[in-house]
């Protein structure tokens, strides 16, 4: 796993930026994999403050997000579909039909996360996946215990990440309890992972999922299985690798 400690979250963000815009130079139709969060908002305003100064081209470019909640509708505000297209897709050139994420109104969530992984490896799979981590280290919306060998699927979400999401809901307004996320088995088939976290909340999930041990208890462990996984991290983040730790990675 390489990481790689930045001083702020602008500078961590715009580090992920920059391997995004590389990853799309250098393979324009490149099969990118997409988190939602608060964590990639710097990443998706660097790309488009870089794409209306003319860097960064998208329309041969696809997309797969991570996740979607069920029992909403792409046009709910609180939707990853709504999110992505206010956030990154209507600013720059992507076109609508080349990025996916799983249909949060599907009447059979099986059978939708079985499409959306299909169509996965009928794109040939993901070249580039850039990830978040929740503070209890899921990745995508697989919480703790989820095996590293998971598909798309639809999920539960756990209890802790039902209060970290709370804030996106209005309040009265009913949030999701279920998603539909890919695997981490289908993460680990990207063929480069790159994870970004910032913030002292994130720095406990950032040193388990390091260290280890790699188990289904902390699905952030499961990047070391990962050939090619890096991590980026502002100091807060980093805050419990641990002295030795940092002075290998020579911060
Ligand atoms: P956050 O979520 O960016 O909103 O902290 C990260 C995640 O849950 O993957």
């Amino acid at each position: 796993m390489n990481i790689i400690i930045k001083n702020s979250a602008e500078e961590a963000s715009a580090a992920v930026a920059e391997i995004l815009l590389r990853q799309v130079e250098t393979k324009p139709d490149s099969v990118l994999g997409l988190p939602t969060g608060a964590t990639p908002l710097g990443v998706y305003a660097r790309l488009r403050q870089e794409f209306s100064k003319g860097r960064g081209r998208y329309k041969d470019v696809t997309t797969f997000n991570l996740d979607e909640y069920l029992g909403l509708s792409s046009e709910h505000p609180s939707s990853y579909a709504f999110y992505m297209r206010e956030t990154l897709f209507r600013h720059a050139d992507f076109k609508s039909e080349r990025t996916h994420i799983p249909d949060g109104l599907a009447t059979d969530a099986e059978a939708e996360a079985e499409r959306y992984e299909s169509l996965i490896s009928t794109h040939g799979g993901i070249d580039l996946m850039v990830l978040g981590l929740g503070r209890n280290a899921h990745i995508g919306f697989n919480e703790p215990g989820s095996p590293h060998t998971s598909r798309t699927r639809r999920v539960a979400l756990a209890s802790s990440t039902l209060d970290a999401n709370a804030r996106y809901f209005q309040p009265g307004s009913s949030q999701p309890t279920h998603a539909i996320t890919m695997g981490i088995g289908t993460i680990l088939e990207s063929r480069a992972i790159v994870v970004l976290a910032t913030g002292r909340e994130k720095a406990d999930a950032i040193a388990a999922s390091v260290n280890g041990p790699v188990t289904d208890a902390v699905p952030g462990s499961a990047l070391n299985r990962h050939a090619d996984a890096t991590i980026v991290l502002d100091r807060q983040a980093a805050q419990a690798l641990g002295a030795v730790q940092l002075l290998e990675l020579g911060v």
